[in-house]
């Protein structure tokens, strides 16, 4: 079906550019990436992701200070959240199998203005995301340094340790993965294969072994009662839900499990970067919702099952929050075990990290194709066909920020920054539907609209459950992306440009 069938209003914020036109796009030889990703690939690429600091760092944190036994649950529902979004997503990325993610759904389904804003929340989303795992990958390189007798100076351990002010370990990393990703996805692919099996053996190892020194007691209460925290709760960093309905805030008991749900969501953040490789995928309408689901799935399973094994190793009160599945071993008299752990944990977060900055780097690349970014970032590297300047550019800022952060506040602020783009992509496929019946769909979305709507209200509800302060941030830094697309991408859109030629 020809574009000309779909006449669209070229002038205002809300034109859309054509499913057709988006896949054109990417056959133009100088702004191709290769397409040489299988069903496989992508699945050992969201699970090479989506596994990371969630559950190796913040399942500590939450299960002591929100849920108790009952982070288990909180796994349960942030990933009934994001199961509702990646049926989404699935139909979308196997409908518009073109770089950018929930961004390129956005410009095809609802508008410009709106994909702009959706661009501009993933570039937070995946930065600060490749930030907040670098800076964790660096605590557990540290901890083992430390193992072997060899420390940092005090000043480069980063600012989240005490008299730290720069993570040099976070630093680096993030510039050694930006070379591996100017150098081609395959590549990469091949390293986050071999590093993704190191890393779900080291999480098979914490389930199983772990089996053996739960103890019953431990899960007595399965959710802790409700209490309220010392001081008793600052607005500013309560949950929004609390704050707008008056409740006294309070941590554990059922709305503590929301709360952590909120919080370890973070885990499975990953599964969407899978549908930002869609151009780069062999047969994606057939590959991309196999390769989104399966790690989906694997994923809420294992992290059912270390969330249970962990909290019945060791009262909920006593997790460690840096490094809470070693500790949890160490504590139960197995260092060997935590040795292992805390290996394959730094091994693994090598490769979410890498994950994330990719993804980052081809949402930046698609938006720079559609002229709402500069066009110089989207020429790709004349022998490695990789978008090479987005790619060395956002490597080098991430990298600083990751040197100078740290990780807590960060983590929320993906959260709410990735909830977004799932309220986003779920009204997408409603209005896509509409618009665009005729498109042919390898995978569909089941009970439209009544699942993407209920996607959108089990997102919204998550967000709620995010801190006052996050929002706030979130608000500011959206403001920031309206007004730079109102001075730059508005005149400068490719899809702008040529509604005028066409009228002239
Ligand atoms: N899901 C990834 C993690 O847990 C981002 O680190």
């Amino acid at each position: 079906m020809s574009t000309d069938q779909h006449p669209r209003a070229n002038s205002g914020v809300f034109r859309t550019k054509t499913v057709e036109q988006s896949i054109r796009d990417t056959e133009e030889p100088e702004h191709a990436l290769k397409k040489s990703l299988s069903a496989w690939d992508l699945t050992v690429f969201g699970v090479g992701v989506i596994i990371g600091t969630g559950i190796f760092v913040l399942t500590g944190k939450v299960a002591k200070e929100n849920a108790g036994p009952a982070t288990a649950l909180a796994f349960v529902a942030a990933g009934i959240v994001c199961a509702l979004a990646a049926l989404c997503y699935a139909e979308f990325a196997s409908t518009v199998p073109v770089a950018g993610s929930a961004y390129t759904f956005a410009y095809a389904s609802i508008g410009e203005l709106p994909a702009w804003i959706i661009g501009w929340d993933l570039v937070l989303e995946f930065a600060l995301g490749t930030a907040v795992v670098a800076v964790g990958w660096s605590g557990y390189v540290r901890s083992l340094m430390d193992n072997a007798g060899w420390h940092l100076p005090a000043a480069l351990e980063g600012p989240d340790a005490p008299g730290g002010t720069f993570d040099i370990l976070a630093f680096l990393l993030v510039l050694v993965l930006t070379v591996v990703l100017v150098l081609g996805m395959k590549l990469s692919a091949r390293i986050t294969a071999l590093v993704v099996a190191i890393k779900v053996t080291v999480v098979m190892i914490v389930i199983v072994a772990g089996l053996f020194f739960v103890v019953g007691d431990n899960y007595k209460p399965f959710i802790p009662p409700a209490v309220t925290p010392e001081g008793g709760g600052s607005n500013w960093d309560s949950p929004l839900v609390q704050l707008l309905f008056g409740y006294e805030p309070t941590n554990f008991g059922v709305m503590g499990i929301f709360t952590a749900a909120s919080v370890v969501f973070f885990a499975f953040i990953g599964f969407d970067v899978v549908a930002t490789a869609a151009e780069e995928t062999k047969l994606p309408q057939r590959d991309m919702p196999r390769g989104i689901l399966g790690s989906l799935l694997i994923c809420t399973v294992l992290y059912v099952a270390v969330s249970l094994v962990v909290t019945g190793m060791q009262n909920y009160k006593e997790l460690s929050v840096s490094a809470p599945l070693a500790d949890a071993f160490k504590a139960a008299g197995h260092p060997f075990y935590a040795g292992v752990i805390s290996f394959g944990a730094a091994v693994g977060l090598t490769t979410v990290c890498l994950i994330l900055l990719l993804g980052q780097t081809r949402v930046f690349f698609a938006m720079s194709r559609d002229g709402l970014l500069p066009r110089f970032f989207s020429v790709t590297h004349p022998r490695f066909r990789t978008p090479y300047r987005p790619t060395i550019l956002l490597g080098v800022v991430i990298a600083i920020v990751a040197g100078f952060t740290s990780i807590n506040e960060l983590a929320t602020l993906v959260n709410i920054g990735t909830l977004f783009a799932f309220v986003m992509v779920a009204a997408g496929v409603i209005v896509l539907r509409r618009t665009r019946p005729d498109l042919p769909r390898a995978f569909r979305t089941p009970w439209v609209p009544a699942l993407p709507i209920l996607s959108i209200a089990a997102s919204l509800w998550l967000m709620l459950n995010l801190p006052g302060e996050t929002w706030f941030r979130f608000a500011v830094w959206m403001a920031i992306g309206v007004v730079v697309y109102f001075l730059y991408g508005r005149s400068h859109s490719r899809l702008g440009r040529e509604g005028q030629d066409a009228r002239y």
